[in-house]
């Protein structure tokens, strides 16, 4: 597969111990029906996992180690929970190495804008030792972005991506201009919950999850966009949730989709190929945007962005 035009992204958040899969997705999928789903994804020509240390409690990162890495491609993250100390990039890194048994990750992401210009320089630096072959940012909004590019642009060093939140009902970055200012810069813009954490999977399959708390509302609010969904989906000989992968590949964005299961890893690797009419875009935004549903889009991870450290 080719990193500059990956079809779509599979997610790994939600893999893991019993206990977590349960908390977070309502149910426990083994460890070798993930490891099946990781076949799946190489014969689909998909095999690019998102990753960060605490998916699936770090157990995430471990199975992705112990299945082999060859022929994949890790996009993996440092979050930083705390102001910039000298040398913690490089550290996480290092141990992130370890987990994945490899010398190098193929993305590596800034998963928040605390500190960016140190955080910055010291990603630059493991990407110059051969250690990250392409640098991206996570939740940036566009100013914060533009700084990125120029920190890079000094370097000689393109930026690889944008990965925020992006769905058919969190389309505030195509709103505000980042997603253009991504084309217009050729920089890869990916798309994370396309599925909504499961709002947007097909709601007259009924699904036991803890998730279902928060949804609370917002499934009667969707109903007219569901009705929509449906609609497309069957015009497409496809599922509603597919609708949502497609919708997202359509409008440039690549869609990156929490997948544990084989057949979860084929929906979205099939989606991923299907291009959406104007039409039915049209009046799937026009629908979401009359639904109305609050969803945390820029300011879901803002509370943990450290402000600037007063200087002196
Ligand atoms: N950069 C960031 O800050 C950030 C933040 C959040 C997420 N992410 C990335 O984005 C990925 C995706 O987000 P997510 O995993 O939280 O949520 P998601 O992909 O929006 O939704 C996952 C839910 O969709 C269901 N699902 C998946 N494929 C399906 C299919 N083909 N048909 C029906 N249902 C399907 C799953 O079902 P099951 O429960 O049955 O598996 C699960 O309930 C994460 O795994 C992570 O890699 C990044």
């Amino acid at each position: 597969m080719d990193i500059m035009k990956p079809i779509a992204v599979i997610g790994t958040n939600a893999w893991g111990g019993k206990l977590y899969g349960k908390a977070i997705r309502g149910n426990y999928v083994e460890d070798d029906v993930i490891m099946d789903a990781m076949r799946t994804a190489k014969e689909c020509d998909m095999a690019i996992y998102d990753l960060a240390r605490d998916y699936g409690l770090g157990k995430a990162q471990k199975m992705i180690g112990n299945f082999g890495t060859q022929d994949i491609i890790i996009s993996a993250k440092y979050t930083p929970f705390t102001h910039y100390k000298k040398g913690c990039v490089r550290k996480s890194l290092m141990k992130d190495l370890s987990d994945f048994k490899r010398d190098y990750v193929d993305i590596y992401w800034l998963h928040l804008p605390t500190d960016i210009r140190e955080h910055l320089e010291e990603i630059i630096e493991l990407y110059n030792e051969g250690k990250i072959k392409h640098i991206g940012i996570s939740n940036f909004t566009l100013e914060e972005c533009k700084l990125s590019k120029s920190i890079l642009d000094a370097h000689h060093i393109p930026l690889y991506g944008v990965q925020n939140h992006y769905s058919i009902i969190c389309r505030e970055w195509e709103k505000n201009g980042l997603l253009d200012w991504c084309k217009e810069n050729n920089i890869l813009f990916w798309g994370w919950a396309v599925l909504e954490e499961g709002l947007l999977v097909d709601p007259r399959v009924k699904k036991r999850s803890p998730m279902k708390f928060t949804f609370n509302g917002k499934v009667r609010k969707l109903a007219p966009v569901y009705k929509v969904m449906i609609k497309v989906a069957d015009r497409h000989g496809i599922k509603v949730p597919q609708v949502a992968m497609a919708f997202c590949a359509s409008k440039g964005v690549i869609p990156m989709c929490g997948c544990r299961k084989p057949e979860q890893v084929k929906d979205l690797a099939d989606a991923a190929s299907i291009r959406l009419t104007m039409g039915e875009i049209r009046k799937l935004e026009e629908s979401a945007d009359r639904a109305n549903v609050s969803i945390m889009g820029a300011d879901l991870f803002r509370p943990f962005v450290l402000k600037e450290k007063r200087k002196g």
